[in-house]
Parts: structure tokens; C-alpha cells; sequence
């Protein structure tokens, strides 16, 4: 049976993009029913709606308190009888009544190789900002299940590149942008496999048959 998911956005959802892209090849059992954001200006909600993809804008004005947010988000997931929950790009903080209607069952994509340049304040190009001050001589991309912290649930997959030391902020992010498009996928193709399995904080991957 095709998983059913549901993409969180807050910006250009280019991650977005290429599950949609991976979605028409079938290279994952799941079928994205729908995308939301918390932002009206998400060229994401385009990118849902070219393709016939259900995209609402939750605005935050709405609502009390994040609680209340994420119990709308709730709503939202149970009506389409979601399986899966990405964040892709999507800023906003993830209440523990979130996570206890979905227990890992909600995936983030951070762009670095977490613990590293993760948590609060990394976001966008910041990450690849402290990564190039820091001149670490790798950077990459993590999926990882999203748990009370920030960037700081079980890691699913990880994938580094070389960074050329003359590579400025923008490119490093241009360039681990390619793996994102990548690796984001690949952990929804697992995930849709029922290959992840959560153990002491750990993420096992089984073996594929
Ligand atoms: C990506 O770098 C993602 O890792 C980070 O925010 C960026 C979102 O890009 N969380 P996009 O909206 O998917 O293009």
C-alpha cells in the first residue's frame, strides 16, 4: 500500500521538487497528498499546484500558540490519512503534540552533517556560512527524524562531499543543495519500504530484499 505524504514547506521547496520529480519515476511507494507552509510566499505552494497536488497556507496569525498550529496541521494530516510528514525547508518548530500524534513518523532534511552547525540559529545559508568560516574540508546533508529537540533526532542517512576551499557560502549551499535532492528521497524510499526501524536513538536500516 503507497504511503501517503505530506510535505511541510517555507520557502522555495526545491527538496519538494525533487520528491515530486522522484514521486513520477516511482522510485518511492508513496504518493505526496499534500504540502503545506506557513509562509504565503512559498514557491512551493506553486510547485504543489503545477502538479494537482493539494497545497494549503497555514497562516500563524491564526492561532494561539504553536500548540494550536500543530493541532491544525492534525487535522490537516488525519484528513488525508498521512503516513509521513517531511520537513523540507520548513522553519517552524515542532510541538511535542505533533510528535506525539506521529511518532517517528516525521523526517527533517538539514543541510550540514549534524551535530555539526545544527540547532538553533542554523538555518538557510547561516549553515553554510559558519561552515565556510569554520573551513571544515567537508560539508553535506543529513535526513533525520524529527524528535522535541532541534536537528537533534535519530540520523537516517548522511552524505558528505569535499568542499574546494575557494567555494564561498553560496556555492557550498549550491552544492550541497544537489545532495539534498538526493538523500531526501532516498530516506523516503526507505521509509516507504518499512526499512527504518528507531532503536535507542538509533536508526537501523534493514536489509532490502
Ligand atoms: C534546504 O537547504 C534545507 O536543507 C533547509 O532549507 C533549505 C530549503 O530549501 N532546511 P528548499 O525550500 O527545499 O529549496
Amino acid at each position: 500500500m503507497a504511503k501517503k505524504i505530506a510535505v511541510l514547506i517555507s520557502g522555495g521547496g526545491t527538496n519538494l521538487q525533487s520528491l515530486i520529480d522522484r514521486q513520477k519515476e516511482r522510485y518511492f511507494n508513496g504518493s505526496i497528498e499534500l504540502v503545506v507552509s506557513n509562509n504565503a510566499g512559498s514557491y512551493g505552494l506553486e510547485r504543489a499546484r503545477q502538479n494537482q497536488i493539494e497545497s494549503v497556507y497555514l497562516d500563524r496569525k491564526l492561532f494561539a500558540d504553536n500548540t494550536e498550529y500543530d493541532t491544525a496541521l492534525i487535522r490537516l494530516f488525519q484528513k488525508h490519512d498521512i503516513d509521513l510528514i517531511v520537513l523540507a525547508g520548513y522553519l517552524r518548530y515542532i510541538t511535542p503534540t505533533l510528535l506525539a500524534a506521529y511518532p517517528d513518523r516525521v523526517i527533517n532534511i538539514h543541510p550540514s552533517l549534524l551535530p555539526a552547525f545544527g540547532g538553533k540559529n542554523f538555518y538557510g545559508l547561516k549553515v553554510h556560512q559558519a561552515v565556510y568560516q569554520r573551513g571544515t574540508r567537508v560539508s553535506g546533508a543529513t535526513v533525520h527524524f524529527v524528535d522535541s529537540g532541534q536537528d537533534t533526532g535519530p540520523i537516517i542517512l548522511q552524505k558528505a562531499i569535499p568542499l574546494d576551499q575557494d567555494w564561498q557560502p553560496e556555492e557550498i549551499q549550491r552544492q550541497v543543495l544537489k545532495v539534498e535532492h538526493e538523500l531526501l528521497p532516498e530516506a523516503v524510499r526507505l521509509f516507504c519500504e518499512d526499512l527504518l526501524v528507531v532503536e535507542q536513538g538509533r536508526v537501523r536500516i534493514l536489509a532490502e530484499h
